[in-house]
């Protein structure tokens, strides 16, 4: 399995972007984690297209996009037009997630489902053979900066056991109160994909990525 770090520019110095994305892609962060809101699924608004298609243009890192937007299938050409590689959407926000994988497919781009704390892991089993993905929500989603749920633990478990059970590739994201401190939890769990957003922003970006990636790399 690949254990990857994809870190949340949510949290980043916005006046310093580019310079931060240059840092943690140096330290081994294959991914960039996009949170983008609407303010109807989640009540904030972040970021949308135009930042993500400056960002395309200054790194080799994947495009990960975390779509907090109801309907989501109405953005996939945007966004795929903007430089996305993996796009996820959530299982709350659509009206039909089969039609909505297919989108993501037809635009050539790898597919991820989102679940939220609430969601019970269940209801990812019967897409499990159509995406690439499943992003378990940490913490409730809208704002970076929130307090990781325990309970996430026993829910990775049960998806990867449900992963394992049907043999199909599907990589587990976990997204919300991740650190250095209690990521090895989530990754013993059978989690493969790190979001972290503070944890790697907040302070020295290089260094706080840096140990994420030895941990990451022990596994
Ligand atoms: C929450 C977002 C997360 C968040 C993670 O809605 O999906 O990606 O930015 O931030 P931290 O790591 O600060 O919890
Ligand atoms: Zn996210």
């Amino acid at each position: 399995m690949r254990y990857v770090l994809s870190p949340s520019i949510l949290a980043a110095d916005f006046t310093n972007l580019g310079e931060q994305i240059r840092l943690v892609e140096e330290q081994g962060a294959e991914y960039l984690h996009f949170d983008v809101m609407d303010g109807m699924f989640v009540p904030s608004i972040s970021f949308g297209m135009p930042v993500l298609q400056s960002i395309k243009k200054a790194t080799s890192q994947l495009m990960d996009v975390h779509l907090m937007v109801e309907e989501p299938i109405r953005y996939v050409k945007d966004f795929q037009n903007a430089g996305a590689d993996n796009i996820t959407v959530h299982l709350e926000a659509c009206k039909d997630l089969r039609e909505t994988i297919r989108e993501v497919h037809s635009c050539g781009l790898r597919c991820g489902v989102s679940i939220c704390p609430d969601t019970p892991v269940d209801a990812v089993r019967e897409y499990l053979d159509d995406i690439e993905m499943v992003l378990i929500m940490s913490v409730y989603p809208g704002f970076g900066g929130q307090k990781f749920i325990p309970e996430a633990l026993k829910r990775i478990q049960e998806l990867r056991e449900m992963i394992e059970k049907i043999e199909a590739p599907v990589d587990i994201e976990v997204d919300g109160g991740i650190y250095p401190s209690n990521v090895r939890e989530v990754l013993d769990a059978g989690a493969n994909v790190i979001v972290a957003g503070s944890a790697v922003f907040k302070g020295n970006p290089a260094e706080n990525t840096k140990k994420f990636m030895e941990i990451l790399k022990s596994y």
